[in-house]
Parts: C-alpha cells; structure tokens; sequence
C-alpha cells in the first residue's frame, strides 16, 4: 500500500512551493492535501490552486486572519483533527508561517514525522514572526530539505545533522516550469509597460508594514524611483496604508501603478522583464535571481545570503538610505549559475521521502 502523506499550507508562498512537489509526491504517494485558510482571498489563493494546477485541497480549515496565538492556536487544533482521522505515515510542511509551524507541533505531539521544505534558513532577527517558526518547526522535524550548503551547514551548528539533505529550492523548479508557459499568457501590455523601463515591487513584511515610520520611508522611496514602478500589494499593506491615510498618496503618485496581488504567471513575468525589483518578500528575492534581475531588498538582514553574496541583491535601509540612488548606481555583476540548486529539489526531496520510508 501506498504511505500516506498530509501536506499543510495555507499562504501565497506555500501554494507556489507545493505546486512542483506535489506533482512528483503524487506519483509516488496517496497525498492528503489541507489548506489551512491563513490566506482566503482569491487573489492571495484561489487564483494559484487554478493557475498552477494544484490539486484541490482535501480539507479547508478555514481558519483566516487573527493575532499570531488566535490563528496558530486554532490551526493546531483543526490540524490535529485531520492528523487523528487519516493517520498519515508523514506529514509535509513548507518555510516558515504560522501554518507550518501549527502542523509541526500538531505532528509533533502526535509523533508522526514531519518533513520540512525549506530547512535551515536563518534571519537571526527572533522579532520576526517567521525566525520562530522556522526555528521551531526545525527542532522537530525528521527529514529537514535544506535549498543551499549556508542552510546545511546551519543546521548543524545547532546540532542537527540527522536526515538533513540539500535538494536545492523548490521556488526554482517552479520558476523554470511556469517561465516558457507565462510567456505564451502574458504580455508586457497587459500592465502597459516597456521591457526594462519599469520596476517591479512588492512590500508585506511585517517589520516594514507595522512601522510607521518605516512604511512611509518606503512609500517616500519608492516615489523618487525615476521609472515607472508596478507595485502589487498584498491586503496587509494596503490595510496599513489606509490607516495611515497614505492609500491615496500612492494611488495618486505619477510614477507608481497600484495593483491588487497578481498571478505568479504575471509575477514572473513581470520579474523577467523588469529592470530590477523592489521588495521585502522572501520568494521574491530568489525570484529576481533566477530571472537575472537587479535585486533591492527593504529589509536589515535576509536568510537568502547567496544573492546578496553573488551581488545580485542589495539590502536597502529605507530609513536611513536613499533608495533611489542605490537603485540608479547599481552596475549589474557577472551572473553565478546555480545557487539554488538546478531545478530538481522536487524529484530529490521525494526520493528522500521513499528512501525514509524505505530505510
Ligand atoms: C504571512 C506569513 C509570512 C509570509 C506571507 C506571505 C506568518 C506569520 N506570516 O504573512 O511569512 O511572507 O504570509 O504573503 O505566517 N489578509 C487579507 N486576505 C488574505 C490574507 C491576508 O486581507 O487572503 C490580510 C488580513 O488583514 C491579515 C493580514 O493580511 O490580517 C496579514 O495576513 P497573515 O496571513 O496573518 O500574515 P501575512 O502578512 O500575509
Ligand atoms: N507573488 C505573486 N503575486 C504577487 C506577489 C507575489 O504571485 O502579487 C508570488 C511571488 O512570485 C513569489 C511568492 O508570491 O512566488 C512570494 O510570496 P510572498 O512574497 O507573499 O511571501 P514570502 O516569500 O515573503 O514568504
């Protein structure tokens, strides 16, 4: 009989990631697919299910938004409910929300193996939401895939060497299946925009968004960009910057094209083409390497050093540098192939999987 896995996401980055690797775990494994619900609306979810081929989820636990302990807490007590009733021989979590970190210690209690994608990562900075979570969910986990050596050779510094492997980055699979598919959807006029006349952002992070005064830095930065900058937002942001009263500022600003979240197809494509982007996201980052464009990081540290290491990422301090500068003197370095990986950490993590099983 085939073993069975449950898989738990819940937020935009997850249904990217899943896409790829659910994929192969199916050919192999009775895959039992839980959406948490962290994120709902159709723009931060739906439209991923359908545009990459997800399948649809088995349970949707529609937990929603809620302060960090109300969302997390009603998770793992859903999570465990499924974990009760399937009995899975494994269950699969992905980065570092507060969905992977509710199915970890949901698994965890109920000592059924937890493997994690995208092991390892480290911001050093425990005021990030997301430090803790991907520390945590570490700690318990059986088979920690790991995207790169730093990742690897972190998780041995704090002890953990045990079913540890470096598959490479899923985002990157992803990438490279859904460029060529993008090109032949859309097109560089759907957004009114010229090939490497405009740049691309996206701004969610909690530090950035939470921080007044950070968040009108930002704002004020991205403003004295010269090109046109596209500026997707994520419902957080533009929550926060309603509050503030700054939503009209943006939608008024000459040079910035508000838009509601868009599709990964429209994402990577609007990447590829752009003459860099702007962002605090983690995915994103990573993005902009794989499509061989300029990187701007608003943020004072990130997990993903290899960009930055190549020079293809720049961190920015909204509130103490000019942005706009940076962006204008930055000279693109020749390009190093392969930090993530070469587009089969998919394949490797579910040959793992079996070997784990197998063992
Ligand atoms: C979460 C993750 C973060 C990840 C991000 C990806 C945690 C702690 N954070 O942050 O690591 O980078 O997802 O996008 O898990 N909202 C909506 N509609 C939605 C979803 C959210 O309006 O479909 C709004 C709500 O006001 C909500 C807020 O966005 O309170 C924040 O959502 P939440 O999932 O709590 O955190 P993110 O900032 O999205
Ligand atoms: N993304 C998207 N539409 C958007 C913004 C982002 O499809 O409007 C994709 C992006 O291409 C990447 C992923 O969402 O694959 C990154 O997720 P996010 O920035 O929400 O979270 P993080 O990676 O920071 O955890």
């Amino acid at each position: 009989m085939k073993k069975k896995i449950v898989t738990v996401v819940g937020a935009r980055p997850q249904f990217i990631k899943v896409a790829p690797v659910s994929r192969v775990l199916r050919q192999q494994f009775d895959e039992v697919l839980v959406h948490t619900g962290q994120h709902y609306d159709y723009n931060m979810a739906g439209v991923f299910f359908e545009e990459l081929n997800i399948p649809k989820p088995d349970y949707n636990l529609d937990v929603g938004s809620g302060s960090h302990g109300k969302q997390t807490g009603e998770m793992l007590e859903k999570i465990e409910q499924v974990l009760l009733k399937e009995k899975p021989d494994g269950v699969l979590v992905y980065g570092d929300t507060n969905s992977t970190l509710a199915a970890a210690i949901a698994a965890s209690k109920l000592h059924i193996p937890i493997f994690h994608i995208e092991a390892g990562l480290r911001s050093f900075n425990k005021k990030m939401p997301e430090e803790v979570n991907r520390v945590l969910t570490d700690h318990v986990s059986s088979l920690l895939f790991a995207p790169t050596s730093v990742a690897v050779n972190q998780l041995a510094s704090e002890g953990i060497t045990d079913g540890v492997y470096a598959v490479g980055d899923v985002m990157y699979d992803a990438f490279l299946y859904n460029l060529n598919i993008a090109k032949e959807k859309i097109t560089l006029k759907d957004f009114n925009v010229n090939e490497r006349e405009y740049y691309l952002s996206t701004i969610h992070r909690a530090e950035n968004t939470d921080n007044e005064t950070r968040l009108k830095a930002i704002i004020s930065a991205l403003m004295e960009i010269k090109e046109t900058v596209l500026l997707p937002l994520h419902p957080r942001t533009q929550k926060k910057l309603s509050n503030i009263g700054l939503l009209e500022k943006v939608k008024n600003a000459k040079n910035i094209k508000l838009l509601e979240p868009i599709s990964y197809l429209e994402m990577i494509y609007l990447e590829k083409y752009s003459k860099g982007i702007i962002t605090d996201s983690g995915g994103v980052q990573k993005e902009a390497y794989f499509a061989h464009v300029p990187c701007f990081t608003l943020r004072n540290e990130t997990e993903w050093v290899e960009t930055v290491n190549v020079h293809w990422n720049t961190l920015v301090n909204p509130t103490q540098e000019k942005l706009n500068e940076i962006v204008g003197n930055y000279q693109v370095v020749q390009y190093v192939e392969g930090i993530y990986g070469d587009g089969t950490a998919s394949e490797k993590i579910v040959q793992y999987i079996d070997n784990y099983f197998n063992k």
